[in-house]
């Protein structure tokens, strides 16, 4: 119900509290793959962490504030999309995202994206879509630079990992330059 079938074969859903021992299950299978490149709020270890994590975006999207959509292939939970930041004030967005390790180079994330793109550019009139990265993610500025994003530029030194402050990449697309 209410799903989207991706180009990728994927199933994109809401991805809502009651599915929180489906998303734990899955996080342990991503974790590690993840933790250096997506926020430590994000990276739980048990069914209560999971459950606070879509318990927040839930929170935030009854206020048209975010939003989190997980992908399914073959039935299984893989990873997701996100508004990670929703502001019809600015009519601005930031879309996030994370797979698990075996659910790379399929084309989920790409066509995820795009989806949220379409929802949010055409359907909402949003005006711009911001992405957000470390700067030495090559596979999150790819995903950027294939949905036609544009390199703003790099936050110097703004996501601390470990102790280490590495530079930030933003990437925008304007409603004027998608194409779905
Ligand atoms: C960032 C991340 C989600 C990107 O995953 P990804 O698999 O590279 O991205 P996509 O799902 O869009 O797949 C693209 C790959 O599938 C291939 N592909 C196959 N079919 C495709 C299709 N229909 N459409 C697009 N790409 C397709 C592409 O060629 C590309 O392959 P390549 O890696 O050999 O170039 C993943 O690396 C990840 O989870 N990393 C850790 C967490 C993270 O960094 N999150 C982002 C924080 S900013």
């Amino acid at each position: 119900m209410f799903s989207k079938t991706l180009t990728s074969g994927g199933e994109l859903r809401p991805l809502e509290p009651w599915r929180a021992e489906e998303f734990a299950a899955h996080i342990d299978r991503a974790r590690e793959h993840i933790r250096p490149w997506v926020g430590p709020s994000f990276v739980t270890t048990d069914v209560d962490g999971a459950r606070a994590t879509l318990g927040r975006y839930a929170d935030r999207a009854a206020r048209d504030g975010a939003g989190i959509y997980g992908i399914w292939d073959d039935g299984v939970l893989v990873g997701g999309v996100m508004f990670v930041e929703f502001s019809t004030g600015t009519r601005s967005f930031e879309v996030g995202c994370w797979l698990e390790p075996g659910a790379e180079g399929k084309g989920h994330i790409t066509g995820a994206v795009r989806e949220l793109l379409a929802y949010a550019l055409e359907e909402r009139g949003m005006h711009r879509a911001e992405w957000r990265c470390r700067s030495d993610n090559d596979r999150s500025s790819a995903v950027a630079r294939r949905l036609g994003m544009t390199l703003d530029g790099v936050l110097r030194e703004a996501w601390p990992v470990g102790g280490v402050f590495y530079d930030k990449q933003v990437w925008s697309l304007l409603a004027g330059e998608f194409t779905a």
